[in-house]
């Protein structure tokens, strides 16, 4: 019998499948069905800054208002829609879970600046939160903002969360930054014990006809699961946090191909939200289990970190020389080499060896 256990913010689990912060959590039941198949934590939907701070303009305009003005004033709030939860009702969910999931449950904070707001890290540890999920989601767009300026604010909102709690904290981050390895290590410093990589940016469409910008959540697929790979593997045994791998984990291999990265858990959304999240789960692990039988890996431990950057027999992998070696292997639909792949295998005997349709090198 393999062994998946693994820890994560020093909570020990069961498997490393943790349900990702999205509206699964808003359902008791689905959460403790998820359990019984073998998903070993989860991390709430979150609390946004925005939630917490129209609570407070709420309750200051009835203290300093009555009620006369009170909804006209309302309609002039942003309107948090749909997705919206009143944070002390959440503060209640989560201890709801808690009793009934038999599972870690960690809160999740969403906002990106400091402020009374992050008190609520405190709230949901009193509420018996395992840990709390920072999830910092800016968007810049003032020019006047230098990216060594958003790293500080992002520093100092996790000093802030950092010093309400004493339980794990981990950040969510999202993938465009410029130096992710010393921003990391500044984080580290800053008082996470773990980060989640990444966020998916929910990029809004246009409606041509309407001439209108839309909004709407797609879910992921596998091919995502690059992104948060590679960052993984550079990071992993270079910064002392654990790693989290969210965005694009569906399936038994991309869970695999996570914990070679050097991941501790695979956090997984789409793949839940997509039908019948608890027989996904089960499929998932049977497959992890009949793949490491097949392999003859013991435990999940054992595989974690094997294909990082430090452990892989060839580091250039990740980086810039993998790049060209990339566009150099690219055939035109006739079977003929690019430029590119002429001149670099030039430069560099061992890139623009011809790789035939199967992928596989010619002889
Ligand atoms: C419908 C939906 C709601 C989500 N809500 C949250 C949220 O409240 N907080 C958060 O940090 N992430 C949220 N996420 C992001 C997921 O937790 C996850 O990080 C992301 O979807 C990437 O993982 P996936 O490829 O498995 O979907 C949400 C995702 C979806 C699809």
């Amino acid at each position: 019998m393999v062994d998946l256990t693994t820890t994560y913010m020093g909570l020990k689990l069961n498997t490393p499948i943790v349900a990702s912060a999205s509206p699964l959590s808003q359902r008791v039941d689905t959460i403790k069905q998820l359990a019984e198949a073998g998903v070993s934590a989860v991390v709430m939907y979150s609390l946004f800054e925005e939630q917490v701070i129209q609570q407070s303009l709420e309750i200051d305009h009835l203290l300093t208002h009555g009620t006369d003005s009170f909804a006209e004033a309302l309609s002039y709030l942003p309107d948090s829609g749909r997705y919206s939860v009143i944070p002390d009702r959440y503060v209640d969910q989560l201890a709801n879970l808690k009793a009934a999931a038999g599972i870690p449950v960690i809160g999740s904070l969403n906002g990106v600046s400091p402020g009374g707001w992050v008190r609520y890290a405190k709230l949901m540890q009193d509420a018996g939160a395992d840990g709390v999920e920072l999830n910092i989601y800016y968007i810049p767009t003032d020019f006047d903002l230098t990216g060594t300026q958003l790293e500080a604010t992002y520093v100092k909102l996790v000093k802030a969360v950092r010093a309400e709690i004493t339980i794990p904290l981990a950040v969510k981050l999202s993938p465009y930054f410029t130096a992710l390895p010393n921003l990391a290590r500044q984080l580290q410093e800053a008082g996470a014990n773990a980060l989640v990589l990444f966020n998916r940016f929910y990029q809004p469409d246009f409606d041509l006809e309407a001439l209108e910008v839309v909004p709407n959540i797609r879910l992921s697929t596998s091919d995502e699961l690059r992104l948060p790979l590679r960052a993984v593997s550079l990071l992993h045994g270079r910064v002392p946090v654990d790693l989290a791998i969210t965005s694009g984990v569906h399936t038994a291999h991309d869970v695999l191909k996570s914990m070679m990265a050097g991941a501790k858990v695979t956090m997984l959304a789409s793949a839940l939200l997509k039908g019948d999240a608890p027989s996904h789960a089960r499929d998932i692990l049977a497959d992890l289990r009949a793949w490491m039988e097949e392999h003859e890996y013991e435990s999940i431990t054992q595989m974690q970190g094997s294909m990082s950057q430090r452990h892989v027999a060839e580091p250039a992998a990740f980086e810039r020389a993998n790049y060209m070696k990339v566009l150099g292997s690219f055939r035109f639909s006739d079977g003929s080499a690019t430029h590119s792949s002429l001149t670099m295998g030039m430069l560099y005997p061992f890139l623009g060896t011809p790789i035939n349709d199967a992928g596989a090198e010619e002889e």
